[in-house]
């Protein structure tokens, strides 16, 4: 079986087959196939497909970005599996990754776009192939969950207290995408490009899924969801200059209200840093849930 390049033809029983197989992500498994499927600016998107009997029956989505190459989705239909199809899957991307020229595949910390940030450590068919195949773990990572059954709003409490510290929350515009760019840049130095991109995203969709504080017109905190994913709740960030008047909470508590108005059932704090634990336990009521592997291999034997 070789598999060859899929085509946007493709996309209705990849979903379907996606439906069928994620069921750690019910709420948007159809979707994924979709979410990932197109190419950001500066990567190369490889999509795999594998045939059989004139029809698609699994498929690999991966990320080429210089020397690493990012392997975001790999799926099998139920009735095809334990044949070696995803196994032919990954010696295609291995193969492609590495003449491109880059030097490690990687499944897990894809910063432009993931679905998640690493392999769900319960898609453990999918890990036991990956270290089968020469994968190691790099790092582990985890999501938060937030049950939406009951939709949360800034009490008139913590709106009071923003107003008499001087500050305004409302929802991002096109218009914003300065000031936040501004202030992805000003602060947050390590992570500025990603915030900015993501921001930046956020701000063009219809309606925005961006909620953003002010000082007059410099924008000091947003909260973002739904960028990557519906159910991804994140990122959230406040001026440090800032923190302690109850802007997080208030900007966590809007995005959350939002991921409710559109029918998410569960809001995932993706990939959530360590320090960010105990704000979003005692804000959102999170709870520490998905755990992730992220896993890396040296193509072509270059030691790196
Ligand atoms: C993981 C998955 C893609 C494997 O597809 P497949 O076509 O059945 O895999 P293959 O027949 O090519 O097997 C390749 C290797 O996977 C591993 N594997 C496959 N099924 C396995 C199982 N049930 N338990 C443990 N390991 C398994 C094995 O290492 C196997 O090779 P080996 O027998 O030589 O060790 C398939 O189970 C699947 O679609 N799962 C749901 C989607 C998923 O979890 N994706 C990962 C997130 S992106």
């Amino acid at each position: 079986m070789t598999p060859r390049d899929g085509t946007d033809d493709d996309l209705p029983a990849l979903g379907a087959i996606a439906a069928a197989s994620f069921d750690l992500d019910p709420e948007d498994a159809a979707e994924l196939p979709r979410l990932l499927w197109t190419e950001d600016a500066g990567t190369t998107r490889i999509r795999l497909v594998a045939e059989r009997d004139g029809g698609p029956v699994g498929v690999l989505l991966g990320s080429l970005q210089g020397d690493d190459a990012f392997l975001d989705l790999v799926v099998v239909a139920p009735a095809a599996r334990g044949a070696g199809i995803a196994r032919a899957l990954l010696a295609a991307w291995e193969r492609r990754a590495a003449a491109s020229g880059a030097t490690r595949s990687r499944a897990g910390e894809n910063l432009r776009t993931y679905a998640w940030p690493g392999v769900d450590i319960r898609y453990t068919a999918f890990l036991a192939m990956l270290l089968r195949s020469g994968y190691t773990r790099a790092k582990t990572v985890y999501n938060m969950d937030v049950a939406l059954d009951h939709v949360p709003a800034p009490t008139p409490d913590a709106l009071a207290r923003l107003e008499r510290a001087g500050l305004t929350v409302r929802r991002g515009e096109p218009g914003d995408a300065d000031a936040v760019g501004e202030h992805a840049l000003r602060l947050w130095s390590d992570i500025s490009d990603v915030w900015f991109r993501e921001t930046r995203a956020a701000l063009h969709r219809e309606p925005p899924p961006i909620f953003l504080a002010f000082r007059g017109e410099q924008v000091v905190g947003f909260a973002a969801h739904g960028i990557h994913r519906p159910s991804l709740y994140g990122p959230i960030a406040t001026d440090p200059a800032e923190q302690g008047h109850g802007i997080g909470a208030v900007l966590s508590d809007l995005c959350l209200a939002d991921m409710a108005a559109r029918g998410v059932q569960v809001a995932q704090i993706g990939w959530v840093a360590e320090t960010a634990i105990p704000f979003y336990s005692r804000t959102a009521g999170a709870r520490l849930g998905r755990c992730f592997w992220m896993m890396k291999k040296t193509l072509g034997g270059a030691a790196r």
